[in-house]
C-alpha cells in the first residue's frame, strides 16, 4: 500500500510527511517541486526511512505524475502543493495561476487516467484528497455566522481565487467523471517548520533579530488559527472516512485578532528568551500600510468534521502556541538556513525600510 503526497516538503505538507512515517508504515510517496517554500531540512528525520520516496517534480508535470503513479500504484493522492503566500499573490500572481490552477489540472487528468484503469475494487477504494482554505470563502462581517461547508465563495486575493479555481476543478471531476475526491478547507495553520514570511513565524524570528514586528493597517483583522498537527490529524481523518464528494472545514474555534497574536508571541518571547535590555518585544511592533484588499475576518465552522468524524483540535491556542516559540528558540539554524538570500530579496520588497526596531 502506497499514498501519494504532493507538497511534501512545505510547511503543512512536511508536519503531515512526519506526523504518517511515526504513526504508519505504508509507504509515502512525496512529490515536490522544491519552491522556495520547499525545503528538503524539513524532511530530514525521514531521510533514511524506506517508506518515504522523495521526487523532486511538479504537479503540472502530467508525464512525471503518471509515471509515479504506474509505478506505486497509490490508493490515495493528496494534494499540499501549491503557492500558499496572499501577499505573493499580489506581488505576482502568475505562478499562482501556474500552479494552484493548471498545475491541479494537469493533477485532476493523471490522476483520473490512472483511476480509470483500475480494477473496480481498487477504484472504489481510491481517493483523491484536496487540501484547501478558508480564504475561498471570502470575509466575514463582524458577527456574522462562521463558514460552512455550503458558504458561497467569494475570494478576494489571487491565492484564494486561484485555491477556489482548483476547488471548483476537483468538484467538477467527481460530477462528472465520479472521481472520488475530498476537499478540505482549513483555516489559518501555525506551529513548527512554518516558513517565516507567515504571520506567527515572522513575528518570532523578526523579535529575535531585534527587527520591526510589521502589522498591516490597524491590526484588528480576525483569523482562526489551528495547529498544523491537528490539521494533519484532520486530513488523516477525511481520507479514511470522509464520503467522496464531500467537503470538509477544518478549524480551530479560535478566531483572534492580529494584534492579540503579536501580543500573544511577545509576551512568550519575553517569558522564555527574555531581551537582554529588559524591555518587551511588544516595543517592536511597528504598524505598516495595510495588505491590499486585506480580508477582515475568517472563522470556520467545524461542526460537520465533528459530527460526522469525531475530530476536534488537541492543542489550546495557548499550548500550540507555547510548543511553536518554542520549536523556534530550538532550531535556530532551520530559521537562519531558511533565511537564504531569496528569502531576504522578499523581505526588503515587502517591508520596505524595515530594518532596526522602533
Ligand atoms: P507552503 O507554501 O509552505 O508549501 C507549499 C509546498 O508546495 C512547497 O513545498 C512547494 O515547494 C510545493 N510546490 C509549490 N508548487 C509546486 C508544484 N507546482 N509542484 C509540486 N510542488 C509544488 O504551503 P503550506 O502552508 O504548507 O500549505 C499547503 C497547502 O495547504 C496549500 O494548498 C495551502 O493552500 C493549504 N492551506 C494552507 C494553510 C496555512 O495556514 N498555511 C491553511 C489552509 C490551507
Ligand atoms: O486562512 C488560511 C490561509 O492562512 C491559508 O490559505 C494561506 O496559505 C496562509 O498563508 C494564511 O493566509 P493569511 O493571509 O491569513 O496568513 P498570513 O500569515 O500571511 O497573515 C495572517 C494575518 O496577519 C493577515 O491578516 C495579514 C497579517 N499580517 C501578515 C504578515 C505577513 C500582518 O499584519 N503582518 C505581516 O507581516
Amino acid at each position: 500500500m502506497a499514498i501519494l503526497v504532493t507538497g511534501g516538503a512545505g510547511f503543512i505538507g512536511s508536519n503531515f510527511v512526519l506526523d504518517w512515517l511515526a504513526q504508519t508504515q505504508e509507504t509515502l510517496v512525496n512529490l515536490d517541486k522544491l519552491t522556495y517554500a520547499g525545503n528538503l531540512r524539513n524532511l530530514a528525520p525521514v531521510n533514511t526511512n524506506p517508506n518515504h520516496i522523495f521526487v523532486q517534480g511538479d504537479i503540472g508535470d502530467r508525464a512525471l505524475v503518471g509515471t509515479l503513479l504506474s509505478r506505486y500504484q497509490p490508493r490515495a493522492v493528496l494534494n499540499f502543493a501549491a503557492e500558499s503566500h496572499v501577499d505573493r499573490s499580489i506581488s505576482g500572481p502568475a505562478e499562482f495561476i501556474h500552479t494552484n490552477i493548471v498545475g491541479s489540472f494537469h493533477l485532476l487528468e493523471a490522476v483520473r487516467a490512472y483511476w480509470t484503469a483500475l480494477p473496480a475494487g481498487p477504484a472504489s477504494a481510491f481517493r483523491l484528497l484536496h487540501v484547501s482554505t478558508d480564504e475561498v470563502y471570502g470575509s466575514l462581517l463582524a458577527g456574522e455566522a462562521a463558514f460552512s461547508e455550503s458558504r458561497r465563495y467569494e475570494p478576494n486575493s489571487p491565492y484564494s481565487a486561484s485555491k477556489a479555481a482548483s476547488d471548483h476543478l476537483v468538484r467538477a471531476y467527481h460530477h462528472t467523471y465520479g472521481l472520488p475526491v475530498l476537499t478540505t478547507n482549513c483555516s489559518n495553520n501555525y506551529g513548527p517548520l512554518h516558513f517565516p514570511e507567515k504571520l506567527i513565524p515572522l513575528m518570532i524570528v523578526n523579535a529575535l533579530a531585534g527587527k520591526p514586528l510589521p502589522v498591516y493597517g490597524d491590526g484588528q483583522q480576525i483569523r482562526d488559527w489551528l495547529y498544523v498537527k491537528d490539521h494533519c490529524a484532520a486530513i488523516r481523518l477525511v481520507l479514511e472516512r470522509g464520503r467522496p464528494g464531500d467537503t470538509y472545514n477544518v478549524g480551530g474555534w479560535n478566531e483572534q485578532a492580529n494584534i492579540d497574536i503579536v501580543h500573544a508571541v511577545c509576551a512568550l518571547l519575553d517569558e522564555m528568551q527574555p531581551r537582554r535590555d529588559g524591555r518587551g518585544y511588544a516595543q517592536q511592533i511597528s504598524f505598516v500600510a495595510d495588505r491590499p484588499g486585506h480580508d477582515r475576518r475568517y472563522a470556520i465552522d467545524a461542526r460537520k468534521i465533528k459530527q460526522e468524524l469525531g475530530w476536534k483540535p488537541a492543542e489550546t491556542f495557548a499550548s500550540g502556541l507555547r510548543k511553536t516559540v518554542r520549536w523556534y528558540l530550538d532550531n535556530p539554524q532551520w530559521v537562519r538556513d531558511v533565511q537564504s538570500g531569496s528569502y531576504r530579496d522578499w523581505v526588503a520588497h515587502q517591508y520596505p525600510g524595515g530594518g532596526t526596531a522602533p
